[in-house]
């Protein structure tokens, strides 16, 4: 079966390397791909917003499985269009993303499905938004309800940075209305579960590591790093993740008529009145995708056929036992400006250890040199007996990396330690 997946970053490679690995493959395919993903998979030139230039693709290239790795094509309305036209695909319709798309949305499912969450109130104008934390006092979030691009939330120890952040946020690109919510305190984790619309079955969870800096300094990031499983994310608090949140939001999905297909990121408060819904995704975390990948032992092509063809209760998803950690290498200045098009050296020889994989998230050619051409650029992953044994694998690897405008957090998988 010849399989196209959507999207170029570390999430992609990674999904690509589970592909290529699994039974049946015929050509794999991958829009935009990056120089990593060439090297398992065919990249493709496609403008995957457009679901017309996506479905055509998929028809002259015999594609039976379409695969959207990134949000932005799901809210492009690119899964649903094509499964209008008749292609088998993986990822939900615009409907279901909305959970990721709306944060309102999300609250007002958790509401009506009883998923513990936040305490919140949403506004659609500065005036009333500032009212309420005037009233509700500090520290407090203030979040923009469309996407944002990952500037949308912040976390405000004071109320004059909170009546600061509503204005930030109804004069950007997310700023029709805003939710703001009571702030929870605990360690973070990213909980992943596949679903077919009916049958849901967990996948894993994994810890991220979103500020920039080590000790969890700097800057928000998209995360720096990520390992799984996460012993913080035991397999008493998975269960309540799982009954408590998950199930009963997709539950409320289907009732609704707009049934979740795919995968679902539930990003999670493990607070000490159990695990809280902080936000959920409509797709794979990335970098979590690259350390939850390797540890699965099933066949990865059925599991996402299984769902996007409505069989997942046929399905059993097995796991390996070791520990996966990814360290991500970034270019100096991410999040925020950075220079792209720096050669990066040594790739060959960093993943000479059978246990280390690395992903490629912003990488080109430049010719036969691989460059840097993103903010994450790399995701150097390793398998091992725990957190400490793929940490020393992953930053072993890491040092024999030679790119002399990257950086990397010298402290992936401390909370575990
Ligand atoms: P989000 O984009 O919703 O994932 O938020 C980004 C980050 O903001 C999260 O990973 C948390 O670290 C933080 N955050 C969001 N909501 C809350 C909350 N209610 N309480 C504390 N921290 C939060
Ligand atoms: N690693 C967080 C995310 O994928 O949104």
């Amino acid at each position: 079966m010849n399989v196209l997946v959507l999207g170029g970053g570390g999430r992609e490679h990674a999904m690509c390397w589970a592909i290529a690995r699994s039974e049946g493959v015929g050509t794999l395919s991958c829009a935009p791909g990056n120089a990593g993903i060439a090297g398992i998979a065919e990249c493709v030139a496609l403008d995957i917003l457009d679901p017309a230039a996506v479905i055509a693709h998929c028809r002259s290239h015999d594609i039976g499985l379409l695969v959207i790795g990134p949000e932005a094509p799901l809210e492009a309305g690119v899964s649903d269009a094509a499964r209008a036209a008749g292609i088998t695909v993986f990822g939900p319709g615009q409907a279901a993303a909305m959970l990721e798309t709306s944060k309102a949305f999300t609250k007002e499912i958790c509401d009506a499905s009883g998923a513990p969450t936040a305490r919140y109130a949403a506004f659609s104008t500065p005036d009333e938004a500032k009212a309420y934390i005037r009233e509700q006092g500090a520290p407090i979030v203030v979040k923009a309800d469309g996407l944002a691009a990952g500037k949308g939330v912040i976390v405000a120890e004071t109320v004059e940075s909170a009546l600061e952040a509503v204005d930030t946020i109804f004069d950007g690109p997310g700023g029709a209305s805003v939710v703001i919510e009571e702030m929870l305190t605990g360690e973070e984790a990213s909980f992943f579960v596949l679903t077919d619309g009916k049958t849901v079955l967990p996948l894993a969870g994994a810890q991220d590591h979103k500020r920039a800096r080590d000790g969890d300094n700097g800057p928000n990031t998209g995360g720096m790093g990520a390992y799984s499983p996460a012993p913080a994310f035991s397999s008493q608090i998975e269960a309540q993740a799982l009954e408590k949140i998950v199930r009963p939001i997709l539950g409320e999905m289907s009732a609704r008529g707009t049934p979740y297909i795919g995968v679902l990121y539930a990003g999670l408060m493990l607070t000490a009145d159990g695990p809280k819904l902080i936000e959920i995704n409509a797709r794979f975390g990335d970098p979590e995708c690259q350390c939850i990948l390797p540890r699965l032992k099933t066949d990865f092509l059925a599991l996402l056929l299984a769902c996007a063809n409505g069989k997942l209760a046929q399905q059993k998803i097995e796991f390996s036992e070791q520990t996966c950690l990814t360290v991500v290498m970034a270019a100096k200045g991410y999040p925020g400006t950075y220079e792209r098009g720096d050669p990066i050296d040594g790739l060959d020889s960093a993943d000479a250890d059978p246990n280390v994989i690395i992903f490629h998230a912003g990488t080109r050619f430049e010719q036969t040199v691989v460059v840097s051409d993103g903010g994450r650029v790399l995701g150097i992953t390793a398998l091992g007996r725990d957190v400490l044994e793929a940490r020393n694998r992953a930053y072993d690897a890491a040092g024999a990396i030679r790119w002399d405008t990257g950086f990397y957090r010298s402290d992936i998988g401390w909370r575990a330690l």
